[in-house]
Parts: C-alpha cells; structure tokens; sequence
C-alpha cells in the first residue's frame, strides 16, 4: 500500500535539497507495480501522472507536454509516456509521441515510452485488431516501472478519453488502474463538455483513482458562456484548477502557463 507524505506544490524555485524534502515519498516506489526488484526504496521514488481528456483531439499532448516543461525547471529527469499511440506519418512516426520526446529531458528507447505504436488512426482495439496486434496492459505496465525507475518524473498521455478501448474487454481506464496514478483531466471547453467532464470525473473516481486536477483548455473560440462553464466545472470537479488556457493557434508548450503542479 501506498503511504504518501503530504507535500506542497513545487515551484521551480524551490531549491533542489529542499525540493527532495517536499517531493511526496511512499512507502512503495511506484515502479513496484512493475516488481519489486525496480523498486529505489522509500528516497528514491519517481512521481507519475496519467493525463487524460474529455475526447480526443482536446489538448491532452499539450497539456502533457507543459506539465513535462513545468516539471524539468526542477527536476533533471522528467520522461514523457505514450503508452499506446494510434495513426504515423510516412516515416512511421506519431506526433504525440515526438512531442512527448521533445518536452522530455532524458531519452529512452521507444519500447519504454511508446511501447504500443499503432499505423491507423483509429480506436487503439481496432487498430491493433487490424494489425494482427493485441494490446497487453501487463506489458505497459512493466515498461513504465522501468522508465519510472529512470526518472524523477513521468506524465503518461492516456489514447483518446478515458474509456477509450484498447482490447475487446480492456478501456484506457484498466491501463490507468493498473498504472495507479493520480489522473490529470484536460477539459476541452466546447458545448457538451460538462457532461463529458463529470462523466469522466466519475469514471476516475469509481476505478478508485484520484483526480489531481484539471486542465481548462478553450479548444472553441466561438464557444458561448465560457466563464459560466467554467465557474461550474471549479465548483463540481472536486480537484484543483491547474491551468486555464485560452485558444492560442500555434502555442509553444514551453510558454504555457500553470497556475499550480499537481500534488
Ligand atoms: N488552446 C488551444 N488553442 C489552439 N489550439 C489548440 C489549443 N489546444 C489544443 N490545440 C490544438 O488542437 C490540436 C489537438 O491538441 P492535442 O494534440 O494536444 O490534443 P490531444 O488531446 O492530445 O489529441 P489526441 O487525442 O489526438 O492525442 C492540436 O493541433 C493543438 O495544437
Ligand atoms: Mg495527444
């Protein structure tokens, strides 16, 4: 069982040794998901959050992307994850997976942080189906245990939203639970999304995970009552506000904003 001790947010800052102090400890280090034998010991642990969305398509690379940035200003190893990535290029690249790589500040070779990429952009199930390829949690799991044991910190970017499908009887939510991280929601401000946040919040909670915080991302401009939405959703998602970004064609990761890091 996991024993954190309480810790404030981090703020760059902060300086290094004093930083350690507060970084939050437990008793086991996250990569014992993956075995013990990955485990540092009780000073030697690595943080990890899971950042998922209220679709696709609603910013959650972005997202992952500044928290990784946010992240490295006080810690030397900070790794980005794409656990299952669905639709390359021509030279077999996917871009969530470059962004991830190019936010982070340690390389891993891509059986760790892209263990499961995928040629079609489509649901992960169907894409592996496609490609005569299943899709095996106990896998990604045991690749983040060893990309965790290599990292200060770790922002894993969930495929689509939360329940999106990665085998016929597994969803990115079985992946989050075995994972065991807290989950970073990013909404997508459009209508519609108080339904999907609170859908998701739930979803989150019911695998008995904690929801750390959220992301307001105003994906739609033309979007109406945004401050009202987004008074609702401060008041009924029971996590902190951890960034509210405007719509901002052509934003560089590195620029945006967080109000807070996630505990
Ligand atoms: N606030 C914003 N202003 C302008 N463009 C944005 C904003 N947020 C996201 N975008 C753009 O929307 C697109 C989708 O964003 P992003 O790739 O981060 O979403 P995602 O949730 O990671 O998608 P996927 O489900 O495909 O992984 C990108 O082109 C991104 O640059
Ligand atoms: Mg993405």
């Amino acid at each position: 069982m996991r024993v954190w001790r309480a810790a404030p947010p981090l703020t760059p800052t902060l300086s290094r040794t004093r930083e350690r102090e507060f970084w939050p400890r437990c008793s086991e280090s996250i990569s014992c998901l993956a075995g013990p034998a990955k485990c540092g010991g009780a000073t030697d642990v690595s943080r990890g959050w899971f950042v998922t969305g209220t679709d696709t398509g609603v910013g959650k690379t972005l997202a992952s992307c500044a928290l990784l940035h946010a992240l490295r200003a006080a810690h030397p190893r900070c790794i980005g994850m794409k656990p299952v990535a669905a639709g390359t290029d021509t030279q077999g690249h996917n871009e969530d997976v470059l962004a991830l790589r190019a936010a982070s500040n340690v390389a891993v070779p891509a059986t760790l942080d892209n263990p499961v990429l995928l040629a079609e952009p489509l649901s992960p199930h169907i894409a592996a189906a496609r490609a005569g390829r299943s899709i095996e949690i106990k896998a990604i799991v045991r690749a983040y245990g060893e990309l965790a044991s290599q990292a200060d910190a770790v922002v894993v970017e969930g495929a689509g939203g939360f329940l999106v499908p990665l085998s016929p009887n597994e969803t990115g939510a079985d992946l989050a639970a075995a994972l065991g991280l807290p989950v970073i929601l990013v909404v997508g401000l459009r209508l519609g999304c108080l339904n999907h946040a609170l859908l998701t919040r739930d979803a989150i909670q019911a695998r008995g995970l904690r929801l750390a915080g959220w992301i307001a991302n105003r994906i739609d401009p033309t979007m109406a009552e945004q401050e009202a939405n987004l008074a609702y959703l401060r008041e009924q998602l029971g996590a902190p506000l951890l960034a509210d970004w405007p719509w901002q064609p052509g934003a560089e990761t590195r620029g945006l904003r967080l109000l807070q890091l996630p505990d």
